[in-house]
């Protein structure tokens, strides 16, 4: 049995030229909450059908113009998803099930009960609705790998728990984090989260525009406004209302569009450039920067009552390096995800891993997975070596085995750094599995799962081991 919400209300063509029949049909469907339209003829019907999609379409065999079965191959024709009931009279049931192979989903014989339709409808917009709920859970799954935020150190642990607790509030959200960190990404969770996750989803890069154009793009403006508005337009806030707005690069919106800006934020009204009508807008905020805030304050170039308004939640994201094991996590997926369909996934060579895990990563993720797409590009499907990373990386790695004499260290913390690139190496080659790991380290899984800690590889309460 179907969730009883499922079903959707749907928008009904009815075609009868008998206004009794007529009338009642529409009044039982309008009293089942549908949007009906009704014409007496197959021509008015055709028009209505071309102005308007229809999720139905209830036609009686026999109308005026043009008759109830090319009305309904007219319409499958033009919109193949459209519903059709026929209601027929007693001696045109041969037509009815012509129509019926040719794809009507039911047809009714006159006289009939409305309750009979009534019923027969309610089952096709349950069957819609159940339709709609596949498709956007289908939607979900599809985007989840590219949008999925990766990591299990206890910092992107942390943000994952408070992303879910905010999402679904209206609360505006400020993201912080330095470059490539995953803001965007984490601002897409915040909506996907959100009860708006089937609103639009729209960011503006602040950055991206000079002033007055950055201000027409949020808010809008008429034709004419301003030099180049040969056309008038809408704006983001209104493009994403019902749903949620991204201010990327948010510490570069100009003083006087901060100004502006503000205003929308406290009436929740935006006004068009060159327009005196203010229109409501109901939209989510998350603002995004990599820039110090507090600091664009003290230099003037924030206003700091709108730092207050877009940071009622202020989510950090931690850089690459303070993150331990999801390095080897997230270097394992870029791997996944950039090897050709259909090819086995490259090893990563001992040494091209000691480079990435001595690499700062300024770039962050985005780096990291830039890094992994060139070496999976150069290696030709072979094992990842360490000329097959982007130079500044292998350069890392070359300075710091080229210096030939290493310095000479306490042999605990020789030993000590030896086994943590191990256990990394290890890691990646296991592809994050922990029990595959401590096999091929030729440990127990607790002695590793001990190490995992004491090197603060990874935060692991959890070594389920599954697969
Ligand atoms: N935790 C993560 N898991 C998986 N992919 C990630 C993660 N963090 C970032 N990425 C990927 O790294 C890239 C950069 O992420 P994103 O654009 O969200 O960063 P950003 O902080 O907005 O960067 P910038 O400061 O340059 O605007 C994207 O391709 C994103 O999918
Ligand atoms: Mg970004």
């Amino acid at each position: 049995m179907a969730a009883p919400d499922a079903a959707i209300r749907l928008r009904v063509l009815v075609a009868e030229d008998d206004a009794d029949v007529r009338l009642a049909v529409v009044d039982s469907l309008r009293a089942a909450g549908h949007d009906v339209v009704a014409v007496r003829d197959g021509g008015a019907a055709l028009e209505a059908a071309a102005a308007t999609a229809f999720d139905l379409l209830i036609t009686d065999v026999r109308i005026p113009k043009i008759d109830g079965l090319m009305l309904f191959r007219r319409v499958k024709e033009a919109a193949p998803g459209t519903d059709v009931i026929l209601m027929t009279s007693f001696g045109s049931v041969a037509d009815a099930v012509a129509a019926l192979k040719a794809g009507a989903r039911d047809y009714l014989t006159k006289p009939f009960d409305v309750d009979e339709l009534i019923v027969r409808v309610a089952a096709l917009a349950e069957r819609r609705g159940l339709q709609r709920d596949l498709e956007a859970a289908r939607a979900q799954l599809a985007g989840a790998t590219e949008t999925a935020i990766l990591g299990e150190s206890p910092g992107i642990r942390r943000l994952l728990d408070i992303i879910a607790t905010v999402a679904d509030s209206d609360a505006p959200v400020l993201v912080t984090g330095e470059s490539g960190t995953g803001k965007e990404l984490v601002a897409r969770r915040i909506h996907t989260l959100s009860s708006r996750r089937s609103g639009p989803f729209v960011a503006v890069n602040c950055a991206a525009f000079p002033e007055t154009l950055l201000e027409a793009e949020l808010f809008g403006h008429e034709r004419g406004a301003f030099t180049g508005a040969v056309k008038k337009r809408d704006g983001r806030f209104r493009a994403a209302s019902g749903g949620t707005l991204l201010l990327d690069e948010a510490a570069e919106i100009p003083l006087p569009a901060q100004a502006k800006l503000l205003r929308v934020l406290q009436e929740g009204v935006v006004e068009p450039l060159g327009s005196n009508t203010a229109v409501r807008v109901d939209v989510r905020i998350v603002s995004a920067t990599h820039r110090d805030l507090k600091r664009r304050i003290a230099e003037g170039l924030f206003r700091e009552d709108l730092y207050y308004r877009l940071n009622a939640v202020n989510l950090h994201v931690p850089p690459l390096r303070e993150r331990g094991g999801d390095l080897t996590l997230l270097a394992s997926a870029f791997l996944q995800r950039f090897t050709p369909a259909g090819k086995a996934v490259p090893d990563v060579s001992l040494d091209a891993w000691r480079a990435l895990s001595v690499y700062p990563f300024p770039g962050n993720v985005r780096e990291l997975a830039h890094a992994i797409q060139h070496a999976v590009l150069l290696s030709h499907g072979g094992t990842i070596e360490r000329e097959h990373l982007p130079a500044d990386i292998a350069h890392v790695a070359a300075v710091t085995s080229a210096q030939g004499q290493p310095e000479v260290r306490p042999l605990a913390a020789v030993v000590k750094q030896a086994e943590r690139e191990a256990i990394l190496h290890a890691l990646a080659v296991a592809r994050g599995k922990r029990i595959r790991a401590a096999e091929l380290l030729g440990i127990s899984r607790k002695n590793l799962w001990e190490k995992l800690h004491a090197h603060g590889i990874v935060d692991s309460d959890v070594d389920d081991g599954r697969e």
